[in-house]
């Protein structure tokens, strides 16, 4: 199973590194007056707000709040999934009160050994829930999706035989036998991905009258997407098999870019995994290597607020660069994983900002990414509070990466 990409081959795409321009990047501890900022507090008070409302305003755009008539339903529950490893759980949750209201869908499994609240991770997924597993108790999406021959979406809608085209992407037995949880949303559900002027999905639930479309700050598609998530752990917090509070957020790729953004917005989230996440994710904006912010705004318009548009080639504008991204999950633990054949998302790129982000790292009192050098692939920096790797192979998700993501937060979760 493989996601159809657009070209990804804008005919200047640089993937010369001797030809990455010289750049300066904004310093996290340094705020827009251009004061130092020298304690926790400091950060913390005054310059993470400071940052926040920039990637708001400049990068994807502000969300609102929870959804006030949303309204939880427990669609099934089956405590021997999985031959009887699982508890499996589906949860909707609608914002409205009719049903025609868009609705999201949670697809959680815990370990049914479990004895008590279980560590979950969260993460959206790009066809539905049934495709993470071929379990057949897990709902046909009946949303829109991208039409996809390879992934049996057809005239875009899931069909029967879609069931598990992203096992390999989520060791769903893996995960359960290391006692963690696992809960998915299909981000379709928020917000469907292509370009209708935010028509669809979430956006209109919170126009204000008059209103056709986000205002040049407001909510694209990533911010919906991590708004989502952020609904993801509101339902997870009414759930007493979940611990909470130690709910890890990953995403891969468009979903790894959310993923980040959704744990620098909600600091419920103690964890956040970022997978091969580049362009608006974890990699450097000024690098201008492989996916740039003008190829990004060009293919698909609707994920970054409109004001984003006007960095396009003009990276050195930007009063943020994703190095500060990734700071902004301080002082909680973060991970960024690369693959090294994926060079559209720039994974030197990607050490460099979680590099970066140690900074604030320390500020905050946390152990930061000391490797002065990007790290040979298959040799993870994983003993601070900055976690990253570079595997071999290009864009997906493999078990390597899961079991990295589980041994950080064995490490800090667990001691
Ligand atoms: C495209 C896009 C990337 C994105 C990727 C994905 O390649 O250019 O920015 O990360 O799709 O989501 O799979």
């Amino acid at each position: 199973a493989h996601v159809g990409h657009p070209t990804n081959m804008e005919p200047q795409t640089n993937y010369d590194e001797s030809a990455v321009p010289s750049y300066e990047l904004p310093d996290p501890l340094i705020d827009a007056a251009g004061n130092p900022v020298a304690t926790a507090a400091d950060w913390q008070s005054r310059r993470r707000p400071e940052i926040l409302r920039l990637f708001e305003d400049e990068v994807y755009g502000r969300m609102p709040g929870p959804f006030e008539s949303s309204h939880t339903e427990i669609l099934d529950e089956d405590p021997g999934a999985l031959g009887g490893r699982a508890v499996r759980r589906q949860t909707r949750l609608r914002f409205g009160d009719d049903e025609t209201s868009p609705a999201m869908d949670l697809l959680l499994y815990l370990p049914s050994e479990a004895t008590g609240p279980t560590r979950v991770f969260l993460g959206l997924n790009f066809f539905g829930n049934h495709s993470i597993h071929t379990d057949p108790g897990i709902r046909l999406s009946t949303e829109w999706m991208q039409s996809s021959k390879s992934n049996q979406i057809v005239d875009h809608r899931a069909t029967e035989a879609s069931r598990g085209v992203f096992a390999s992407r989520w060791p769903v037995a893996d995960i359960l036998a290391r006692g963690y949880g696992l809960a998915t949303i299909y981000c379709g559900d928020l917000d469907p991905d292509f370009d209708d002027g935010y028509a669809n999905g979430v956006h209109p639930l919170f126009y204000q009258d008059g209103q056709t479309q986000p205002e040049p700050h407001q909510w694209g598609s990533i911010s919906a997407w991590a708004w989502g998530l952020s609904r993801g752990l509101d339902v997870l917090e009414e759930d007493d098999a979940v611990d909470a509070a130690h709910v890890a957020v990953m995403g891969h790729s468009r979903l790894g870019k959310t993923a980040l953004w959704a744990g620098a917005c909600d600091e419920r989230f103690a964890l956040v995994i970022s997978n091969n996440s580049g362009c608006g994710g974890a990699a450097l904006a000024r690098r201008r290597f492989g996916e740039t912010v003008a190829a990004i705004n060009g293919n698909f318009p609707h994920w970054f607020c409109d004001n984003h548009r006007a960095y396009n080639d003009c990276e050195d504008e930007l009063p943020v660069d994703q190095h500060q991204l990734i700071a902004l999950a301080a002082p909680r633990p973060v991970y960024v994983a690369s693959a090294i054949d994926d060079q559209w998302a720039d994974p030197k790129g990607e050490y460099l900002a979680s590099r970066h982000a140690s900074p604030v790292y320390e500020l905050l009192g946390q152990r930061e990414l000391d490797a002065q050098q990007m790290p040979p692939v298959s040799q993870p920096l994983a003993d601070g509070s900055i976690g990253y790797h570079v595997r071999p192979g290009g864009h997906d998700v493999t078990t390597y990466d899961w079991n990295r993501w589980m041994d950080f937060a064995d490490r800090h979760w667990r001691g």
